[in-house]
């Protein structure tokens, strides 16, 4: 029986050792050391012997259990261990890896443009006004001094709504701004300094207009407002949008709602306004930024005002014109600026 107890230790150390998973461990634990394993046979056969023998194998084959037992904790310890090296280093972090960023994109450049001319305008006490962009051909042409018929409405492409006409003539969707000019005068008395930046449309599309695009139309209104005035804000939007460098001139030119009226031009960036020079980009080292004018008495009278006793000033130019025009744009088809292309938008 002491040689079969031998053997028993022997084979059991054996398989121990060979054993590599948890599963195969447990089976084995029960082969072994389970109610009906082969150590509980063990004691069962020896109820058949001696007393005396009885006692001797006894101690025997606990010893047997004992070290049996031990090395089942002692396997099982070490294969926690590997078992725990091993998730440690499959779910090892690097927790001082920087993030990454979600891809975020920005806005569009001529969204950025029209918040900078805003800004710009707010600086030297401009308040920003929001006037409709479809509106009655009254604010849109009438009430600047262009009755009905008159000529000078061709000079706007413009899309009439159909549908629509009320007291004040046909919807229209705005071809200018300038349509905030007598609104304004109705929502508030002088001093009025204003700046309405909107959507605008005409029937028009080439490399240098859309049909659908955006001005910015700036009006000042109160006693004693020159054209001294106009020079200095349009310096003042030039040098700050443009560059401190630049230079602007206002050359005569007609609009019904001014008088008098001045196209503005301002000195080219690429020649620095030198005429004497061949530049690419300017005629005679001048850019043409826009209209520009002395709102005309029809205008005053038409928004309430008195024109003995108010005078002002009102320009209206094109953000994706200005926006064009700064230096190092290199855009030469204002159209790539809606063609939601994202290869010309990521460039800003
Ligand atoms: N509304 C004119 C246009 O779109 C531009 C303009 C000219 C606006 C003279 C003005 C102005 O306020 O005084 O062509």
């Amino acid at each position: 029986m002491k040689s079969k107890i031998e053997q028993l230790k022997k084979d059991a150390l054996h398989l121990l050792e060979k054993v590599t998973d948890r599963d195969n461990l447990e089976v084995l634990k029960t082969e072994l050391l389970g109610r009906k394993g082969k150590l509980n046979d063990l004691m069962k056969e020896m109820a058949g012997l001696a007393d005396d023998e009885r006692k001797v194998i006894g101690q025997v084959v606990n010893e047997l259990k004992v070290s049996v037992e031990n090395a089942f904790g002692e396997k099982e310890r070490s294969m926690f261990h590997v078992e725990e090296l091993n998730r440690a280093e499959k779910e090892w972090i690097d927790i001082t890896a920087p993030g990454k960023f979600p891809a975020s994109g920005h806005l569009h450049p001529v969204t950025e443009a029209i918040a900078e001319i805003q800004q710009t305008f707010e600086k030297i006490g401009f308040s920003a006004s929001r006037i409709p962009e479809i509106d009655w051909d009254y604010y849109v042409f009438e009430a600047l001094n262009m009755p009905g018929d008159h000529p000078a409405r061709d000079d706007w492409e413009t899309f009439f709504v159909d549908e629509a006409e009320g007291s004040k003539g046909k919807l229209v969707l705005t071809p200018h701004t300038s349509n905030s000019q007598v609104r304004i005068m109705e929502l508030q008395k002088p001093p009025i300094r204003m700046v309405n930046i909107n959507r605008t449309y005409r029937r028009q599309s080439d490399t240098t207009h859309v049909s659908m695009f955006h001005q910015f139309e700036g009006l000042v209104i109160d006693r004693d407002i020159t054209i001294v005035q106009l020079k200095g804000v349009i310096d003042y939007f030039a040098k700050t949008y443009f560059g401190p460098t630049r230079q602007t001139r206002l050359r005569p030119h007609h609009f019904r709602f001014t008088e008098p009226s001045f196209e503005i031009d301002i000195s080219c960036g690429v020649c620095n306004g030198d005429a004497s020079v061949a530049c690419r980009l300017c005629k005679a080292g001048w850019l043409e930024l826009g209209g520009a004018g002395m709102v005309h008495p029809n205008v005053l009278k038409a928004g309430g005002l008195d024109p003995e006793e108010f005078s002002g000033f009102a320009f209206g130019w094109g953000v994706e014109r200005v926006l064009m025009m700064r230096e190092g744009m290199n855009i030469d088809d204002m159209r790539v600026l809606y063609k939601n292309d994202l290869r010309f938008v990521k460039q800003f």
